[in-house]
């Protein structure tokens, strides 16, 4: 087996430990992302999936670990450094402005990167999510269904060098889930970025992923290529 060497990864996380409320949440949560890939983070409700996010964004204190984004430890640094270091952050849920408009929304991924304008990211937008560039005057918490869209428009304007989505496709109508997709295996492509897909719909992951690790109680019981996601290992850590 070769090992490839830290450079080669986006993101490596080593033993990370948090606790909340002083019960120890991650008990040592290991794995790394290989550059221009998209990486699963699965696992059952309340595994520790969001935690580990928040953790990697500086959201929440380690214990213990280390994080490395292209080969330099970002768990010194606060949260607004990580993302200015390309860490592009989608939590779970509705992360939106809904009064403001859909176009105010996105200027706020842009002002995080010092700008007020960036034409060429923001018609990259418009091709991932044909959606945006219709509704770009409408008020925000309008957009039904489209919010997970703008939500990511708006992470993928700080041009960050990996995108975290945290359960994307929750409670999301199929239609948008697909277009969702569509944008993720677009972004693949490009190869820009590498993402980190937090996600449950187990379909979703095998068309998209090209690795995985599986949480358990707050530490990985399996990981691999997604290829070598056995249907064993489903049953095991995934169904319920
Ligand atoms: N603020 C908090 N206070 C107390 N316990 C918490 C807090 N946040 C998370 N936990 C606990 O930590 C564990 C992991 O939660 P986490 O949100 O990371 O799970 P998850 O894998 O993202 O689950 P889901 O799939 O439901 O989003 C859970 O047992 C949860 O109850
Ligand atoms: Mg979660």
């Amino acid at each position: 087996m070769t090992v490839a060497a830290p450079s080669e990864h986006r993101l490596a996380l080593d033993n990370m430990r948090v606790s909340i409320g002083g019960s120890a949440i991650l008990r040592g949560v290991t794995f790394s992302i290989r550059e221009k890939t998209v990486f699963c983070l699965m696992g059952r409700n309340g595994v520790g999936k969001s935690t580990t996010l928040k953790a990697l964004m500086g959201l929440l204190p380690l214990d213990a670990g280390s994080i490395h984004l292209g080969g330099a430890p970002v768990h010194p640094m606060p949260t607004a450094i990580r993302a200015r270091a390309g860490l592009g952050y989608v939590p779970q849920g509705r992360d939106i402005f809904p009064h403001l408009t859909v176009e105010e929304n996105l200027f706020i991924g842009l002002k995080a990167r010092g700008m007020k304008k960036d034409k060429e990211e923001i018609d990259r937008v418009y091709t991932l999510f044909p959606i945006i560039k219709e509704f770009l005057h409408r008020k925000g918490g309008m957009l039904s269904g489209g919010q997970q869209q703008l939500a990511i428009s708006r992470a993928l304007l700080t041009k960050p060098n990996l995108l975290i989505l945290d359960e994307p496709t929750e409670g999301i109508q199929p239609n948008i889930i697909d277009q969702i997709g569509d944008a993720i295996r677009m972004l693949r492509e490009e190869g820009k970025m590498a993402i980190l897909l937090v996600e449950q719909y187990l379909d979703f992951c095998r068309e998209l992923g090209d690795d995985f690790a599986i949480l358990e109680r707050g530490a990985v019981c399996a990981s691999g290529t997604m290829a070598e996601l056995s249907d064993d290992t489903v049953k095991e850590f995934l169904t319920v």
